[in-house]
Formats: structure tokens, C-alpha cells, sequence
């Protein structure tokens, strides 16, 4: 039996506003105890209001990307030492939509996360397959490829131990179209033996996320699963009631 604590995570994207800050904090803060690591990851513009709301609960706050350098001439950028100076505790890497609409490679993700640790912040690491890549048989190729990336560095078990693995596949993202708890669990199952091939004691120990059209009514089958440690929630992470919800069911299940 795992002691792996759950994780849920609101991945409000461009999305959002001062208004939804407040609500959603004090929604999440009202009706939640600290069972479950409960993140949010709203817009830059949002952060400094939210970390100043979500002080005195259970609540984290966290960023949706950050820069590859910790500082200079880089105009729009902001840095994961900033990030940190701020109060986040959390940065989001390689989110699929950053990989697809601004090019990030997979030697760029694994400089971010070299950032992010730098910073004493977690990252949690988006990985994940296009429809295409997975009906060629090409998964495990692909999300291996994502993680190798990061871990195969001097310091690659330490990076595995202090950080969170998100598993998204692209074509479930903002599609409605959910992976079944058993493919969820079947990939998660995949990732975890082959990050035992880092260390077998790490690799049980790693929080796992599903992401993908995580809704209220699937949270409950999605984390009963073995390996599901919890989500990073997209569009339903917009709406208190319905995050809520899916927070109460990750929290329930297993
Ligand atoms: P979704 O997004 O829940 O809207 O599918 C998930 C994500 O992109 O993190």
C-alpha cells in the first residue's frame, strides 16, 4: 500500500480574473483540510493575490512556466528566482502547450527544471504523447524520451526525488476526450518502471498526475487507480464547485 500523498493542481492557463482569485481561495480554503496538496497555478498577473489570499491556509501557489535564466536582458520573461521571492512554491514545466505553440524542446524543459531546483522550487513536469504518436505505438518512446531528458544528468536521481510528474496526453487536453482510468493507469503503471530504472525506492515514491478533461464526474474512477497520486486539472479548475469536487473525490479515492 502506497503512502503517497495526493496532489490536485489548477492549471487556470490565460484564464481567470482578480474576482476568481478570491473565490476560488476561500471556495478550496472553506471546504478542505491539508489530506491533499492543493495547487494553484493561475496567470503571472494573479500570483502576488493569490499567495496574499491563500496565506494562513493549506493552499500552494505555483507558477505556469518560468524562464530558462535566472536573470538578465531577456524583456517579458520572468524568472523562477522571482517566482521563489514571491511566495510560489511550484512551477509548471513543459506543459504541452508551451511544447506545441512555443517550441520548447526537451533540452529546454530540462534547463527549466534545472532553473526551478536552483530555486528550491518544485517542478512539476508535463509529459505526455499526440494521438498520432500513440495509435503508431509510439507512447512510451515518446514520454521516455521527456523524462530521459531531465534525469539523465549527474544529479538525475535527486531532480526524480523533488519533483512531480505530470502525465497529459495531448489528445485528452481541453477535448473532452478523458483517457479510462485503465490507460491512465496503464501508462502510469509504464512511467514508474521506468523511473525504477533511476531508483526503485524513488520511483515509488514520485507523485503522479493525470491531466486531461479531469472533470468532477471521472475524478472518482481516475483515482482509484493505483498509480494516479492526483491531477493537474485544466478547465475545470476555473470553476470552485467543480474543482472542488474533483479535489474531494482525489482525496476519497484509493
Ligand atoms: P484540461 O487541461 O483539464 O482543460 O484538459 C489540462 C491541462 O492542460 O493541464
Amino acid at each position: 500500500m502506497t503512502n503517497r500523498r495526493k496532489m490536485i493542481a489548477g492549471n487556470w492557463k490565460m484564464n481567470g480574473t482578480h474576482k476568481l482569485v478570491a473565490t476560488m481561495v476561500n471556495t478550496l480554503a472553506e471546504n478542505t483540510t491539508d489530506q491533499a496538496d492543493i495547487v494553484l497555478f493561475p496567470p503571472y498577473v494573479y500570483l502576488s493575490d493569490m499567495i496574499h489570499q491563500a496565506k494562513n491556509t493549506s493552499i500552494a501557489v505555483g507558477a505556469q512556466n518560468c524562464a530558462v535564466h535566472l536573470q538578465g536582458a531577456y524583456t517579458g520573461e520572468v524568472s523562477a528566482t522571482m517566482l521563489e521571492e514571491m511566495g510560489c512554491r511550484y512551477v509548471i514545466v513543459g506543459h504541452s502547450e508551451r511544447r506545441a505553440l512555443y517550441g520548447e524542446t526537451n533540452e529546454l524543459v530540462a534547463q527549466k527544471v534545472a532553473a526551478v531546483m536552483s530555486c528550491q522550487l518544485t517542478p512539476v513536469l508535463c509529459i505526455g504523447e499526440t494521438a498520432a504518436q500513440r495509435e503508431a505505438g509510439e507512447t512510451m518512446t515518446v514520454l521516455q524520451d521527456q523524462l530521459a531528458v531531465v534525469l539523465n544528468r549527474s544529479e538525475g536521481t535527486t531532480i526524480l526525488s523533488k519533483m512531480v510528474i505530470a502525465y497529459e496526453p495531448v489528445w485528452a487536453i481541453g477535448t473532452g476526450k478523458t483517457a479510462t482510468p485503465e490507460l491512465a493507469q496503464e501508462t502510469h503503471s509504464q512511467i514508474r518502471q521506468f523511473l525504477a530504472q533511476y531508483s526503485p525506492v524513488i520511483a515509488e515514491q514520485v507523485i503522479l498526475l493525470y491531466g486531461g478533461s479531469v472533470k468532477a464526474d471521472n475524478a472518482a474512477a481516475l483515482s482509484s487507480m493505483p498509480d494516479i497520486d492526483g491531477f493537474l486539472v485544466g478547465g475545470a479548475s476555473l470553476d470552485p464547485t467543480q474543482f472542488l469536487l474533483i479535489c474531494q473525490a482525489a482525496i476519497k479515492g484509493r
